[in-house]
């Protein structure tokens, strides 16, 4: 507190001496100097440093050396908030002097009680100037102080709003309100329920002067703590001095930790979080607030004031302001918000992820062959979007932020969505024909098998039943039963050759022809049905399959599965997806396009296909070659595996650079083929 203390008085010019009285008996000391008023700043400087020192001064001078004394004076280094100087000026008017109500232009001398009443008057002014001086500090102060909460507030609005971690957005509102505060420690508590029984997490806590352990636990939700009575009572406990709380207090203070650590808790703030329907939702503790309570530094510039010894914390360690009870209660408000507002938003997106692997599990279920795919291409194209990150050679430049790499995962998880609009037959197709049509052509066979056999019997028993001679009876009979085996050998052979054209695997035939051969050695058969009509084994579907070079598809079914691409992009299209992740149907689209511009469905090359795209289409392929259950190929080794994916990259239709990471990273061996596996029942495992 400035007050006045005392009062100097320095009387100049020995000439002046002469024409002031000085009165016998003064509350002030006398000094007098001369021209050059060398000693002056030395005499202003031992009245303001001394034990006894002055805070206020008269100078009382000739008016003519009225500047030349002021600016010596006020080059002095002394605090002006604790000391003040004024002048009195004898002979002419000076009107820069800031008491100029007790001036009086003196050309006579200065009587005794004119003296006095000026030394008086100019003490009963400087008081005043202290009065007010402090007074108006105290606002400044004030006003200072209010428009630091208000910025502290403001900042930790925004900085809360933007925190989406929910690890870094407790730290954050730790650090923020021990900084704000000045407090040392602090720990933040949030409310869980436990087997219907509410509790406080000790979730996370920091103390600056000391580097404690912490590990999470948790105490009940009750008033035996003093965070569980915050929490309960949702009041503000601000507390001088935690070892000063008597039997009387709500709180106890348990002194365990301070004993295990060696620290010595004194004050302490204790906020509830109160969320928007007044639920507790946590507690904020903060303890030992290091502020000076004269301002000479404020909450964030105590915050780093170390506390190491005893004395430290006698003297360093002081009560919270109270101003901080209402403005703690706004921050954990708002942090309060911001916990809820990060637990909504995860909420909503473990929902939403969890819709979509349902989606992706119910869809892939319908297909044991390649049921998890989607799953593991998911985590595939993540290990290689890390590996990216990590790499410091072809992909140096390129780096996925958290929410790209959230994106790439949605993206792969939904690549094949568009399956669901796809006939499931055509996805569990193992062979060239459906197993019904094979069926149907086997027993077609074989009726033509028996019905040829019943013709040739017939045509031996007509044989038999002629009047001829045994002889001539016995040579037609065998020349029957020649051309009949003949024919009976030719089905079965026709039989063997259906069903071995009938398999996906390459072979090196021409299949073309073996089906014409084959279609042509029917047709010198005849078949009729029990109403006489000419009975075919064969339609144009079933020869057109039986045809195909290559795997198990026909034209029509391969476009069919194709377009699974298109309806993939035209489903996710329609999710209204958050900004951040707008490119999530454009990359799920093309992951079946191909860098030379051979892919589909729109024949992109190069730059035109995003890197995720690319990603994918490498995690794609992979997985379906090393798949050992694809009823359309047999299961090739790793080695072979790997060994396709440089050629697809030397033919410039997988991106080569990420070829030559995926196989120099092995990355592949962080790959489990096995996860993900769908059971009949459709639930993952
Ligand atoms: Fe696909
Ligand atoms: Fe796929």
């Amino acid at each position: 507190m400035n007050s006045l203390r005392s009062m100097g008085c320095i009387i100049i010019d020995n000439a002046l001496k002469e024409r002031v009285s000085i009165p016998g008996k003064l509350d002030a000391d006398i000094y007098y100097i001369y021209p050059p008023y060398d000693e002056l700043p030395a005499i202003l400087h031992s009245l303001n440093v001394t034990p006894k020192s002055c805070n206020a001064v008269l100078c009382i001078v000739p008016s003519e050396a009225c500047e030349e004394i002021k600016s010596i004076a006020g080059s002095v280094d002394t605090p002006d908030n604790h000391f003040y100087v004024g002048y009195v000026c004898v002979g002419t008017t000076c009107h820069s002097t800031m008491m100029q109500d007790v001036l009086a232009l003196y050309n006579d001398g200065i009587k005794a009680n004119e003296f006095e009443f000026i030394v008086h008057k100019a003490g009963f002014i400087a008081q005043q100037y202290f009065e007010f001086k402090n007074s108006n500090k105290q606002h400044i102060h004030q006003l200072e102080d209010t428009q630091r909460d208000f910025d502290a507030l403001i900042n930790i609005g925004k900085a809360l709003s933007i925190e989406k971690n929910s690890d870094r957005l407790l730290k954050l509102i730790l650090h923020l309100s021990k900084t704000i505060t000045g407090a040392d420690a602090g720990s933040i508590y949030l409310v869980e329920e436990i087997n219907g029984s509410k509790v406080l997490r000790f979730k996370h806590s920091h103390t600056f002067s000391k580097n404690l352990p912490y590990e999470e636990f948790t105490i009940p939700m009750d008033k035996n703590s003093i965070a569980g009575y915050v929490a309960v009572t949702q009041q503000v406990l601000n507390i001088p001095d935690v070892y000063e709380l008597g039997p009387d207090d709500p709180v106890a203070f348990n002194s365990s930790f301070d004993k295990a650590h060696d620290y010595r808790s004194k004050s302490m703030l204790v906020v509830p979080m109160i969320n928007h329907i007044n639920k507790t939702i946590g507690v904020i503790q903060l303890i030992n607030s290091k502020e000076d309570l004269n301002n000479n530094y404020n909450g964030n510039e105590a915050y780093s004031i170390q506390l190491v010894t005893d004395e430290d914390f006698n003297k360093k360690v002081v009560p919270f302001q109270k101003r901080y009870e209402s403005l703690m209660e706004a921050v954990a408000s708002q942090a309060a918000i911001a916990i809820e507002n990060n637990r909504m938003i995860q909420q909503i997106q473990k929902q939403f992820e969890e819709f979509v692997r349902a989606s992706v599990t119910a869809i892939e279920s319908r297909d044991v062959a390649t049921s998890g795919h989607s799953f593991r291409v998911a985590d595939m194209c993540l290990k290689i979007a890390h590996a990216i990150n990590d790499d410091t050679g072809s992909f140096a430049d390129i780096s996925f932020t958290e929410t790209e790499l959230k994106e790439l995962e949605y993206a792969a998880l939904l690549h094949d969505f568009g399956k669901v609009y796809i006939d499931t037959a055509i996805f569990l197709k193992s062979h060239k024909l459906y197993p019904k049509d094979l069926e149907n052509i086997l027993l077609k066979l074989e009726y033509l098998y028996r019905y040829q056999q019943l013709k040739f019997a017939m045509e031996i028993y007509n044989v038999i039943k002629d009047d001829i001679a045994f002889g001539i009876r016995l040579e037609q009979i065998q020349s029957i039963e020649c051309r009949r085996d003949e024919v009976l050998q030719k089905i079965a052979q026709a039989r063997e050759m259906v069903v071995a054209l009938n398999n996906p695997m390459v072979k090196e035939i021409d299949v073309e022809k073996e089906v014409d051969e084959l279609y042509a050695l029917l047709q010198t058969l005849d078949c009729y049905d029990s109403e006489n009509n000419p009975m075919r084994i064969f339609d144009g579907y079933s020869i057109k399959n039986l045809k195909i070079r290559r795997g198990s598809l026909n034209d029509d079914e391969r476009k069919a599965i194709e377009s699974h691409v298109v309806h993939t992009y035209n489903f996710v299209s329609k999710i209204p997806w958050p900004p951040e992740f707008a490119r999530i149907p454009e990359i799920a689209a093309k992951h079946h396009e191909k860098l030379d511009g051979s892919g589909y469905p729109y024949g992109l090359k190069g730059d035109d296909i995003p890197l995720q795209a690319r990603i994918m289409a490498l995690a794609d392929i992979f997985d379906a070659l090393i798949a050992t259950d694809r009823p359309y190929k047999p299961p090739i080794t790793l080695k072979q595996a790997l060994e396709i994916l440089k050629e697809e990259a030397q033919k410039n239709k997988l991106d080569k650079d990420l070829v030559d990471l995926f196989i120099n990273k092995k990355i592949y061996e962080r790959f489990d083929r096995n996860a993900y596996r769908v059971n009949v029942a459709g639930s993952v495992y």
